[in-house]
């Protein structure tokens, strides 16, 4: 539980937000099949990469982590080298959608059979979704219980590449798939409806497959072969552009605020965020752009502005998938009618965001209507907003959402689990406190 004040004072300084999740995981992934010793600096020691570490290491590669430094070293087996503790070998991938969805596709043609599971949230996520394509590819992966969740009984099988037509943009599935085809004989394609984050295409190409990814009329094409060995190299994870959404948008609301975030990773699969920021009127800066490794980071400046609803929605809903819940508070103190639209995915989260969003927003005084694939929501046209008892569901992202909105709020607010926000950001309340 944690109790957020309602703020007055700006917000100033520095912030240096924890690495990229997404780019974490990954890094620990495929360095376990890349042959040689990965580097790792930047690392996002939350529970949900963790987990991705904990189940390489079952899967015999030795990984070591320092948490306070971000370093992390994998001393990789190469593409069939791993050696797992068991057989069948029980994998636990705690909250980690990433982690199950796409070590799925790294399993599926070892071996050796593999058991996975994660927690509560992870047993009702759908998992058809890399059953299916998977299967396609030769793979013998069932749900456990049947209803197509975790946990998932993967029996190691040879794959065949096939063109898989997905019906939602999932880099999730989409890497999973990839992962597969470097195993799997001929050529494996994905084509997805609008392009989502593409880091593995990136990581992959870093440690030496052969990837191609180009655009036709029918989507984004992800291509990747039969790939003899992955080579290590070192890699640098910029900053998470989804943790910095947080306090992009606190200094956006605070009057006053002028905040500095430091090596934000901005590849433009996931930038959506400060692109729809700004349209709503947020005063963001881009300090110059460098590369860190095969990702893309920058410094921004945020500044407080006064914001106004838009209209989220159609291919840019992938690049912010998970900035809804705090672009919906953003909302929420702006001036008129925002709609979020395309986003039907929102329900397959950690939770279903249309719902807990649409309960944090009513809770707060938000004039809110969920629909079918986003939602309504009446800015408040600075009236503040309502402090107030929030239940996170246990989902990271909601807490850190509405504790950003409780410092626009009048009073006092409650946020139920504030532990929750260990699986992408443990030091969120620390640094939110620093400015
Ligand atoms: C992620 C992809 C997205 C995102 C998730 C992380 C990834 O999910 O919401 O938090 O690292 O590949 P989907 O692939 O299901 O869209």
């Amino acid at each position: 539980m944690r109790t957020i004040l309602s703020r007055s004072a700006p917000l100033r300084g520095e912030i240096t937000v924890p690495g990229d999740k997404s780019v974490s995981h990954r890094a620990v992934m495929l360095g376990s099949i890349a042959k040689g010793t990965t580097e790792i600096t930047g690392f996002l020691s939350g529970a949900d990469c963790l987990s991705t570490v904990d189940c390489f290491r079952r899967l015999g590669v030795e990984i070591s982590v320092n948490e306070q430094e971000g370093k992390v070293t994998v001393c990789g087996r190469g593409l069939r080298g791993l050696r797992p503790a068991s057989d069948p070998v029980n994998l636990y991938t705690g909250n980690s959608g990433t982690t199950t969805r796409i070590i799925s596709g790294i399993l599926a043609p070892q071996p050796f059979t593999s058991v996975i599971s994660g927690d509560a949230s992870i047993a009702t996520r759908p998992m058809r979704r890399i059953m299916q394509p998977l299967s396609q590819m030769g793979a013998h992966i069932e749900s456990v219980n049947g209803n197509d969740c975790a946990p998932l009984r993967i029996e190691g099988r040879d794959l065949h590449g096939i063109t898989y037509h997905s019906p939602v943009a999932s880099a999730q599935v989409k890497s999973s798939i990839l992962c597969a085809g470097l195993y799997a004989e001929g050529v494996t394609e994905v084509v997805e409806p609008s392009l989502s984050r593409d880091h593995t295409e990136r990581m992959l190409r870093a440690f030496g497959a052969e990837i191609d990814s180009f655009e036709e009329k029918d989507g984004w094409h992800a291509r990747t072969k039969t790939c003899p060995e992955l080579e290590a190299r070192r890699i640098h994870v910029p900053g998470d552009i989804s943790s910095a959404a947080y306090f992009i948008a606190a200094a956006s609301l605070i009057p006053g605020s002028e905040i500095l975030i430091r090596g934000v990773g901005i590849n433009p699969t996931r930038a959506g965020m400060i692109e729809v920021a700004q349209s709503m009127g947020a005063d963001i800066s881009i300090l110059g752009i460098r590369r860190d490794s095969a990702e893309p980071a920058t410094d921004l400046l945020v500044r407080y502005a006064p914001l106004h609803g838009v209209t989220i929605g159609g291919s840019v809903i992938p690049a912010l998938i998970d900035e809804i819940p705090v672009l919906a508070v953003m909302a929420a103190c702006a001036e008129g009618t925002t709609y979020i639209k395309d986003a039907a995915e929102l329900k397959f989260k950690e939770t279903d965001r249309i719902d807990t969003i649409t309960k944090g927003l009513s809770a707060i005084g938000c004039s809110v209507v969920p629909e079918n694939d986003g939602m309504i929501i009446e800015g408040n046209s600075g009236a503040p907003l309502t402090g107030s008892a929030i239940k996170t569901y246990g989902d990271h992202r909601i807490a850190m959402a509405f504790s950003v909105a409780a410092l626009a709020a009048r009073g006092e607010t409650v946020i139920d689990d504030e532990h929750c926000v260990d699986v992408s950001y443990p030091g969120f309340y620390r640094d939110l406190d620093s400015l």
